[in-house]
C-alpha cells in the first residue's frame, strides 16, 4: 500500500474530514521524522486501532533553541515515506515551515504552566512552548482523533496531556511503550550523532537507571539517595555529562521527599554533542514495587 503525501494545511484537513465522514476513526502520530522503531511502534498501535492513520512529518524550528541541533537534526524523507507505507499508514502530513507557520515566529504560542519548568524545561527553556504549539495546530487541523505519543519524552507526554485537557482539544491521547535498542539504549533519531565509542558509552545511562530501580526494590524510598546513586553510576563513564537526575511525582512532575506511589526517575545526560534523555516510571503501592523498563531491551548488561 502507498502513503498519500498531504503538503497543505488544506489537504490535511480534508483528508481528516473525509475518513470521518465515511465513519473511520481517525490516529494521529506526530514525529520530526528520521523514523526509527520508537516511532514505528507508534504507527502499529495507531493502525492496530484506528481506521485512517495519518503520521505528521516535520521537524519543527519553534522547540529548537538558538544554539541547539535545528540544522543538524537528521532528515530523511524517502526513507520515512517508506516506513510509513511499510506499516500500512494512509497519509503522511509533510508541510513545510511556511505552510505551518506564516509568520516566522507565530505570534499565537500555546503555554503549559509548571509542568514545563522542571525537568528538560529547566535547561531547555523554550522548548514545550514549541512543542505544544506545534501539536495543537497539527490536532486542531486534524479534528477529532486519537493522537499517539511516546513515553520515551515522559514529560512532553504530560505536557500534552495538560494542554489537551486544558484548551479542549477534541483528541484522545495514547501513551505508547518506551522502545530500546537491544543494549538498552532508548531508540532515538538523535542517536545518529554518537560516534562509536559515544554509542559504546551510552547504554550506561539505562543500566544507571536500572541500579536505581534497583535500589527501589530492596526498600530504599529517599529519592535523593536514588538520584544520588544513580548520578554516580553514570559519572564513572567519561562521555557522559549529567544535565539532571530527578526522582518527580509521575503525572505534576511535582518534586518529592519521599518515593510513595507513581514516580518518574527521568536522566538528561549529554553524550558528544547529543542530548540523550531516558525514564523509568516507578510505581511503589505498600511493599509492592513495579518499574516500567520499555520494550526492545534484550536483558544484557553493559
Ligand atoms: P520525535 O522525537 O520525532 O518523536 C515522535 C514521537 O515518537 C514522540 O511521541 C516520541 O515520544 C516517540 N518516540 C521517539 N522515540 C521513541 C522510543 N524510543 N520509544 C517510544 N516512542 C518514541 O517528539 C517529537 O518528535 C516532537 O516533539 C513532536 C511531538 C513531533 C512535536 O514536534
Amino acid at each position: 500500500m502507498s502513503t498519500t503525501v498531504l503538503t497543505t494545511v488544506a489537504a490535511m484537513r480534508a483528508a481528516c474530514e473525509a475518513a470521518r465522514r465515511r465513519g473511520a476513526t481517525v490516529g494521529v502520530v506526530p514525529t520530526m521524522g528520521y523514523l526509527h522503531e520508537g516511532h514505528r511502534s507508534l504507527m502499529r498501535a495507531a493502525r492496530d486501532a484506528c481506521d485512517f492513520v495519518v503520521v505528521t512529518i516535520f521537524v519543527n524550528p519553534l522547540q529548537f533553541g538558538p544554539n541547539e541541533d535545528l540544522d543538524r537534526y537528521p532528515r530523511d524523507l524517502d526513507g520515512d515515506l517508506a516506513a510509513c507505507a511499510d506499516e500500512g499508514i494512509d497519509a503522511a502530513f509533510v508541510p513545510t515551515v511556511t505552510e505551518l507557520y506564516p509568520d516566522y515566529p507565530p505570534r499565537t504560542t500555546v503555554h503549559v504552566a509548571r509542568l514545563t519548568e522542571v525537568l528538560c524545561g529547566a535547561s531547555r527553556p523554550t522548548h514545550f512552548d514549541g512543542v505544544t504549539t506545534v501539536v495543537a495546530k497539527l490536532l486542531s487541523i486534524a479534528g477529532p482523533c486519537q493522537a499517539y505519543f511516546g513515553r520515551k519524552d515522559a514529560q512532553q507526554l504530560a505536557v500534552i496531556r495538560r494542554m489537551t485537557a486544558d484548551i479542549d482539544l477534541p483528541a484522545e491521547i495514547v501513551g505508547c511503550p518506551l522502545v530500546r535498542e537491544p543494549d538498552g539504549l532508548a531508540r532515538s533519531s538523535r542517536n545518529a550523532y554518537l560516534d562509536a565509542r559515544q554509542r559504546a558509552a551510552a547504554p550506561r545511562i539505562f543500566a544507571a537507571l536500572r541500579e536505581g530501580v534497583a535500589a527501589v526494590q530492596s526498600g530504599e524510598r529517599d529519592p535523593r539517595r536514588i538520584e544520588t546513586l544513580v548520578r554516580n553510576s553514570i559519572d564513572v563513564v567519561p562521555e557522559l555529562k549529567i544535565d539532571y537526575v530527578d526522582v518527580r511525582e509521575a503525572d505534576s512532575l511535582d518534586a518529592i521527599d519521599q518515593i510513595d506511589g507513581p514516580v518518574l526517575l527521568a536522566v538528561a545526560v549529554f553524550c558528544g554533542k547529543s542530548r540523550l534523555i531516558d525514564n523509568v516510571p516507578i510505581t511503589v503501592a505498600g511493599g509492592d514495587v513495579t518499574a516500567d523498563l520499555g520494550t526492545g531491551w534484550d536483558g544484557s548488561t553493559p
